[in-house]
C-alpha cells in the first residue's frame, strides 16, 4: 500500500486556494498569444488545474480543449466557467494514458507547472503526445520550474529542472523558439526561478 498524496488529494483537501493557483491568467500565455496571433484557434491546456488559463483562452475566441488529472481541478474549472460565461472542453484524463484531442487537430499547446511534476521517463512521453496533439508548425509552450535556484530544500517550491533536462525530450520533435530565464511568483509572496519554452512542432 502507498501513501503518496495524489494530485486528486491537494485539490480535493484544500482549505485555500492552493500555491500554483494564481487566480490570474499567466502572463507569459499572454505574450505568446500576442506574438504568436492565437486567437480564435483550437488550443489544449494539460494538467489545467481550476482553469484560470483555459478560460481566459476561451475569452480570446479559441475553442479550448483543457484536461487535468483531478476530477476536483476539473469540477472547480467548470463552475469558473459558468460564472465567466465561456464555453471550455474540460476533462479528467492522464495525459500520459491517452490523447488528449484528436491527432493534428490544435495550433497551440499550454502546460504550466505540468510537464516539470513528470518522470524523466513521462517527460519524453507527454512531449510526443503535445506533438501528436498539434497541427504541423504547431506550438507548445510550457512554464517549468529551473534549477539555477538555490534552495536550502528543493521540496520546498516547484520541481526543479535543467535546461538540458527540459529539452531533451522535446528537441527530437520540436524546433526550439524560446528558453528563457522567467519566475513564477505565486499568491503568497514566494518567487521562483522558471523556465518559459516555446518550441514548435517540426514539419518532418
Ligand atoms: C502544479 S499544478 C499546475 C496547475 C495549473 N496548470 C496551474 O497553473 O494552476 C500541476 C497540475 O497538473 C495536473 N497533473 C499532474 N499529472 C497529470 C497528468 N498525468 N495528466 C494531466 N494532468 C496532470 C495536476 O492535477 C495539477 O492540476
Amino acid at each position: 500500500m502507498t501513501s503518496e498524496i495524489t494530485w486528486e488529494d491537494h485539490y480535493k483537501n484544500a482549505t485555500e486556494r492552493l500555491p500554483w493557483d494564481i487566480g490570474t491568467p499567466a502572463p507569459e500565455l499572454q505574450e505568446a498569444f500576442a506574438e504568436l496571433d492565437m486567437a480564435g484557434k483550437p488550443v489544449l491546456e494539460i494538467g489545467c488545474g481550476t482553469g484560470t488559463n483555459a478560460i481566459w483562452m476561451a475569452q480570446q475566441k479559441c475553442n479550448v480543449v483543457a484536461t487535468d488529472i483531478s476530477p476536483t481541478a476539473i469540477e472547480q474549472a467548470k463552475e469558473k466557467a459558468v460564472s465567466a460565461k465561456v464555453e471550455v472542453k474540460f476533462s479528467v484524463a492522464d495525459i500520459i494514458e491517452a490523447p488528449a484531442v484528436q491527432p493534428g487537430s490544435v495550433d497551440f499547446v499550454f502546460d504550466r507547472g505540468v510537464f516539470h511534476v513528470m518522470t524523466e521517463e513521462n517527460r519524453f512521453r507527454f512531449a510526443d503526445r503535445v506533438a501528436e496533439s498539434l497541427k504541423a508548425g504547431g506550438f507548445w509552450l510550457t512554464l517549468a520550474g529551473s534549477k539555477d535556484e538555490v534552495r536550502e530544500n528543493p521540496e520546498q517550491g516547484p520541481p526543479q529542472l535543467s535546461a538540458v533536462e527540459v529539452i531533451t525530450p522535446m528537441e527530437n520533435k520540436f524546433e526550439i523558439h524560446r528558453l528563457e530565464r522567467s519566475c513564477f511568483e505565486l499568491p503568497n509572496g514566494n518567487k521562483h526561478v522558471a523556465w518559459i519554452v516555446l518550441v514548435k512542432k517540426r514539419s518532418i
